[in-house]
């Protein structure tokens, strides 16, 4: 009784200590961030408030044109109102375009600041997006329905439109030793990729100086502060290659929250290099964007074995993949299908991006098609789509679906390994937990083809659901599955039908399995004999092979 009391009297305690510090509440870690799912917006452009709405300072534009570069309108209560799209998708956080104050002089030659990354007075809010208490109620609205706020952060450069003979009145540092001089960046050096200046010498991005105490000072009082003030989950932390790594720990940890920086360029190892405690706790994926886009796009090289060898690279050495961002579109890369002709390529993707990546984060209007190229075509407005109950957004609601689902009942779902079981020059077969996924590229069209999965970790004749058509399939002897292409390139994702109770998918509204983890036996045994399989998996498609030639 007497310890039943010490226990009682201790947890009291530490509730109090944490509602003394309400960041607590919020303050979401690396942890907590892996089993979210992200929709990334940038701000002008996700949503139109009411002409009528207070406080606006750009006119609303319904035929807002991406190659105008100007504002159109969208605001944080636009966020607001739209927040039952977003869950709709079965998102679970939100990513937004830059909350600082930015440039909003006379028009540059490369248009205004709409995007938010043309960074000012970073310690002010951007009012083009509303007010202080506008941004307060979004973090409110997302956390009222359970989701998380990651807010875009840029502390790298601010900008200038005269290189020779900044004002340096209106930025938030005020004197010339807190910038790197001018030189432009020679992207074979690293000290040049931290030093000098992006942007160019018509609009350039001053380099503030990190090493600089001052500097240093202000940015973690201003990060801690603006999280603690909106509430904030995470941080997007923008061109984090261009800054020391060594600047970004003290900086998150002054944050509180998890950070997640952008490390533009294909390379693996100089990717994974940027995470870890002596970096940040994530990194976008875009190694494996490239791999991606490489393997699926249509037309394309159709180069599945990079995709394989380019997941092993990072199994090797990312400090934790699970946390990764993984996407396929962003404000600075092409659309997907502008990429690629055939939405079958995107939805085979989308399969990798959701089971077989980190954290997956989806670019506002990837779910309705939107086509424009490079920046400045790929940032449209979203509301000419009438936010549309496209295939796409279902897919997309399918996908995070089902992993909420595995993510609250497979608990070790996000931290295994993905394993591939197979591949041919058209598919690419993978195991995580529970499940079995087999992309392809082979595109629409209905094609004389299958591909035959060994391994799989299933029993022979096991009760199987193809999820994303909801079709029944039993596994063949040895636990083997055959996919079959004569309705077209689509992606496979195979269960026990048993596993899928519980989850509202394809019918299966009650009763979750208590044995779902019992799985973790069968990917173990996958595992190994994954090793030893390698012979009969390549007899199998020699095997194959001769079927279809036959
Ligand atoms: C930057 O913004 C902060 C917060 O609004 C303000 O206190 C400060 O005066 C601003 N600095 C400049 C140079 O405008
Ligand atoms: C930069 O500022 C200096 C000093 O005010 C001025 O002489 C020069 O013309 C400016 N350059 C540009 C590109 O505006
Ligand atoms: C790399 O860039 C820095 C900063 O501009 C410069 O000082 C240094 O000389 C460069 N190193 C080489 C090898 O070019
Ligand atoms: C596929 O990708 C790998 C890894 O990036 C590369 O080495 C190989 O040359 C590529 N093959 C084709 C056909 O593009
Ligand atoms: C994942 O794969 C890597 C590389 O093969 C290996 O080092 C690591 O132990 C594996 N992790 C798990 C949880 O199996
Ligand atoms: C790609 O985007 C450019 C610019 O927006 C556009 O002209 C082109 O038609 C697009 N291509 C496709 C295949 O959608
Ligand atoms: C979209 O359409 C599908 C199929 O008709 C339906 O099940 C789903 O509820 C719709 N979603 C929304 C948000 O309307
Ligand atoms: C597909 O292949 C099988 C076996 O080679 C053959 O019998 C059949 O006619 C083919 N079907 C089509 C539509 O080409």
């Amino acid at each position: 009784m007497h310890s039943f009391a010490f226990i009682t009297s201790l947890l009291s305690l530490t509730l109090l200590f944490f509602s003394l510090f309400p960041t607590s509440a919020h303050a979401a870690t690396a942890e907590q961030w892996r089993s979210r799912s992200i929709y990334q917006i940038i701000t002008d452009r996700f949503a139109l408030p009411d002409p009528s709405s207070p406080n606006l300072l750009t006119v609303p534009n319904p035929n807002c044109n991406p190659g105008d570069q100007t504002w159109c309108g969208g605001t944080w209560q636009s966020i607001i109102s739209n927040l039952d799209y977003i869950q709709g998708m079965g998102f679970t956080a939100i990513w937004i375009s830059p909350v600082s104050e930015n440039y909003d002089g006379p028009r540059t030659p490369y248009g205004d600041a709409y995007h938010g990354y043309w960074s000012q007075n970073v310690t002010a809010l951007n009012p083009r997006m509303g007010t202080p208490d506008d941004l307060k109620a979004l973090s409110n609205a997302l956390h009222a329905r359970g989701m998380y706020l990651m807010v875009d952060i840029v502390a790298n450069n601010v900008i200038t439109l005269n290189y020779t003979d900044p004002d340096l009145s209106k930025f938030a540092f005020t004197s010339t030793d807190m910038y790197h001089p001018y030189c432009p960046i020679d992207f074979s050096n690293q000290t040049s990729i931290e030093h000098c200046w992006l942007g160019d010498t018509v609009v350039a991005l001053m380099d503030v100086n990190t090493e600089n105490q001052d500097v240093i000072n202000i940015y973690n009082t201003w990060i801690a502060s603006l999280v603690q003030e909106y509430q904030i989950d995470g941080l997007r932390i923008d061109a984090a290659k261009h800054v020391r790594k060594d600047f970004w720990p003290g900086f998150c940890s002054a944050a509180g929250v998890f950070c997640m920086g952008e490390v533009f360029g294909g390379d693996v190892p100089y990717n994974a290099g940027y995470q870890g405690p002596g970096a940040l706790a994530s990194v976008l994926d875009y190694p494996i964007y490239d791999y991606l886009v490489s393997a699926f796009t249509i037309p394309g090289p159709g180069n599945i074995s990079g995709l394989v060898d380019g997941l092993h690279q990072g199994q090797e050495l990312y400090q934790d993949m699970s946390v990764l961002g993984t996407f396929l579109e962003n404000q600075d890369n092409p659309r997907w299908a502008n990429l690629s002709v055939d939405p079958q390529s995107l939805w085979n993707a989308m399969v990798w991006q959701f089971l077989a990546g980190g954290i997956p984060i989806v670019y506002y209007g990837q779910e309705q098609g939107l086509r424009g190229n490079a920046d400045p075509y790929n940032r449209e407005p979203l509301w000419p789509t009438g936010y549309a109950n496209t295939t796409t957004y279902q897919i997309t609601a399918t996908l995070n679906q089902l992993r909420n689902f595995l993510i609250a009942n497979a608990p070790d779902f996000l931290t295994s390994n993905v394993t591939v079981l197979g591949t041919s020059s058209n598919e690419v077969a993978i195991a995580r937990g529970p499940l079995v996924a087999v992309m392809t590229n082979r595109g629409s069209p209905p094609v004389n083809a299958t591909m035959g999965i060994f391994n799989t970790g299933f029993m022979a004749g096991q009760p199987l659901t193809e999820i994303l058509y909801c079709k029944q399939v039993t596994s063949g002897s040895e636990g083997t599955l055959l996919v079959d292409y004569s309705s077209g390139g689509h992606a496979s994702i195979f269960m026990r039908t048993n596993d899928l109770r519980g989850s509202g998918l394809c019918g299966q509204y009650t009763d979750v399995n208590p044995d779902m983890n019992g799985l973790s036996a069968a990917s173990a045994a996958r595992a190994v004999r994954v090793r030893l399989g390698g012979w009969v998996m390549m007899a199998g498609l020699i095997l194959a092979g001769l079927v279809f030639l036959s």
